[in-house]
């Protein structure tokens, strides 16, 4: 894996060459004994990275897929969605126009929420479910997980449902030390793979709610994914190439090592945050709870956003823009994946460079 990274979205993030050529290798029908053998030593390995002694399972779509089926699948009526951004306001869309009766407990854009409102939200009000975004890539927040999962626990037994898209891998996520519920992550962000497939673990518990849930769907059936997971396969044609590449990923992850991997994830945002402050450029996010992954950052002075993103992609480097609201007034340096300190050296002083020519 000799290629310099110049490739800074908070995903898709950078695939290494062997990954993608994974995904050249001949295809095979995925009941075949060969797709079994791949799916089995893939369910071998997921739940090492998803951090549970349960299953580690697999769907053919993009993180909103598992989204929604969480909750067809895990909700009759009350849900409380904590909301810090545009990915876990997205969650909540989903529950409204799903029919459910959805609450939110939403802060300001580049602040965590804070578990002790979630504490009051489910005093006052008794819910299937609660559900949030441990790192809102949209604003690089990174929520104070296992406090809130705490929280919850002491309070209810609502169902924790969590969206790791773009932590899971890069920064601590402990499905069942924390008593998650459901945990889900695209594989295109800290997993480094390509998009097209979430991995997902579901705890028993939310198994055995999710058979007395009516209208399940089909695609959206959790409980459908968990029974052919037993099985030893997926609910329907998967994206067998995109699976070669997960392949690949897993034993470099591992290989790495999950703990030694958060661990080069917390340096990268420690390293990015020494460097932003050296320059005088500001975190659009609030200091106790910058993500690990992704940083969102405030250009600085006279430059906009969106100039130096695209200097920076005339010069051969994708950096990730705004989000939404903070379209125009900031932009984020994915440091996920297989991103190295190395990397951002060359990064940081391109962007100086460019920050230079676009004062002068
Ligand atoms: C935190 C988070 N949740 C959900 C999503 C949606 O993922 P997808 O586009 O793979 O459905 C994203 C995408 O960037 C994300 O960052």
């Amino acid at each position: 894996m000799n290629e310099p990274i110049r490739f800074f979205l908070p995903g898709p993030t950078y695939v290494p060459m062997d990954a993608r050529q994974a995904m050249t290798k001949p295809l095979m029908g995925h009941r075949s004994p060969a797709f079994k053998d791949i799916y089995a030593s893939l369910s071998e390995r997921l739940p090492k990275v998803l951090r549970t002694a349960g299953d580690g399972m697999l769907a053919t779509g993009s993180s909103t897929l598992i989204m929604e089926a969480a909750i067809v699948s895990l909700v009759r009526k009350d849900v409380l969605h904590l909301v810090c951004g545009a990915f876990s306001e997205r969650w909540f869309a989903i529950s409204k126009s799903l029919g459910r009766e959805a609450d939110k407990i939403e802060v300001p854009l580049g602040q965590a929420i804070d578990p002790e409102t979630v504490r009051a939200a489910l005093r006052r009000k008794k819910y299937e479910a609660v559900a949030l975004v441990h790192n809102e890539t949209a604003t690089g927040v990174m929520n104070p997980l296992q406090e809130i999962a705490r929280v919850i626990r002491e309070e209810s037994d609502a169902l924790i449902l969590v969206d790791t898209v773009s932590s899971l891998a890069g920064a601590p996520v402990e499905t069942d030390a924390w008593q998650l519920d459901l945990v889900l992550a695209g594989v295109q962000k800290a997993i480094a793979a390509p998009p097209g497939l979430t991995i997902f673990a579901l705890s028993e518990r939310a198994y055995e709610r999710a058979q007395s849930v009516p209208h399940r769907g089909f695609y959206t059936d959790l409980v459908r994914y968990r029974d052919k997971h037993r099985e030893g396969g997926v609910i329907t044609t998967p994206a067998i190439s995109l699976c070669f590449a997960l392949d690949v990923q897993l034993d470099r992850i591992l290989g790495e090592g999950l703990e030694a991997r958060w661990e080069r994830h917390r340096r990268l945002q420690e390293k990015t945050a020494a460097w932003a402050a050296s320059r005088g450029i500001e975190y659009a996010t609030a200091a106790d709870c910058r993500s690990w992954t992704v940083s969102c950052l405030k250009p600085p002075a006279g430059v906009a956003a969106t100039d130096l993103t695209a200097a920076m992609r005339k010069r051969g480097f994708t950096l990730g823009g705004g989000y939404d609201a903070w379209k125009s007034s900031t932009f984020r340096i994915g440091h996920m994946g297989e991103v190295r300190p190395g990397d951002l050296d060359v990064l940081f002083a391109e962007i100086e460079e460019v920050v230079a020519c676009t004062a002068s």
